[in-house]
């Protein structure tokens, strides 16, 4: 077999917990509980894996437009889950960013998320992006204004991608999109650029150590070029 190749940066589309959870019969919010558990168990497989970025699409600018409840049901669990694995993300050694607006969400969990940034800012063996109302066009657009109100003359790729979200991060290597669904749903168009795509059947809750194996042996099989010819 080849050699496994391990991204440096993976990005997650973690979709699939509401059909995951109604095909048991259960409230749509289980899958997304046990779609967190699943998000733990995937960090400590990269971890071990030595990748050094993990971006997790947690909630996109287009969810809010969601029924209500699910909505105020999937931030009262991300308010929980944080606080309450706070301490084991932190012994893990993961440093945790977040990517997205922060002007429209609850105070409670800004501040924990704040917290969280400021805490594990010197954890080093893993970073995980957790991305929360987070939309693409949305980060491009706050990067412009940005760049207006820094009174910018004029940018290249480079300066331009420090004004996004990501900042200094490298671009992901690899994409994986669970559920079946082949499309990006505004997840890091900027960064997707030339990164390379796996889509699983299994839902998010159902996603495991050996399917994001069977995506890095894929992986390890592609042959980026980047616009080049490759010698054959
Ligand atoms: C992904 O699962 C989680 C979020 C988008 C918050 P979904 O909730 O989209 O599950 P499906 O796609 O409806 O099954
Ligand atoms: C993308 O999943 C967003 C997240 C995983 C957070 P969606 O389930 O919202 O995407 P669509 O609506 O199927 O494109
Ligand atoms: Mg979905």
């Amino acid at each position: 077999m080849e050699e496994l190749r391990i991204p440096r940066h993976i990005a997650i589309i973690m979709d699939g917990n509401g059909r995951w959870a109604s095909r048991q019969g259960m409230p749509r919010v289980m899958g997304h509980y046990r779609g967190a558990e699943v998000a733990e168990e995937i960090t400590r497989a990269c971890i071990d894996l030595g990748v050094e970025y993990l971006s997790l699409f947690a909630f996109s600018t287009e969810n809010w437009n969601r029924p209500r409840e699910e909505v105020n049901l999937l931030f009262e669990l991300m308010r929980n889950y944080l606080s309450q694995r706070k301490r084991d993300l932190i012994d893990l050694g993961v440093r945790i960013r977040f990517i997205g607006r922060r002007d429209r969400i609850g105070k409670d969990l800004k501040l924990l998320m704040e917290e969280l940034e400021r805490e594990t800012s010197r954890s080093y063996r893993i970073t995980v992006i957790l991305a929360v109302d987070y939309g693409g066009r949305d980060d491009i657009i706050r990067a412009i204004n940005k760049a207006l109100r820094l009174e910018f003359d004029s940018l290249d790729e480079d300066s331009f991608s420090h004004l996004l979200d990501l900042g200094d991060v490298p671009d992901p290597d690899l994409l994986i999109r669970t559920a079946g669904e082949k499309r990006l749903s505004n997840f890091l168009l900027w960064h997707l650029a030339y990164t390379e795509l796996y889509f699983s059947e299994l839902c998010w809750p159902e996603f495991t150590r050996e399917e994001l194996i069977r995506a890095l042996e894929d992986f390890s099989k592609r042959r980026r070029k980047f616009g080049r010819v490759l010698d054959e």
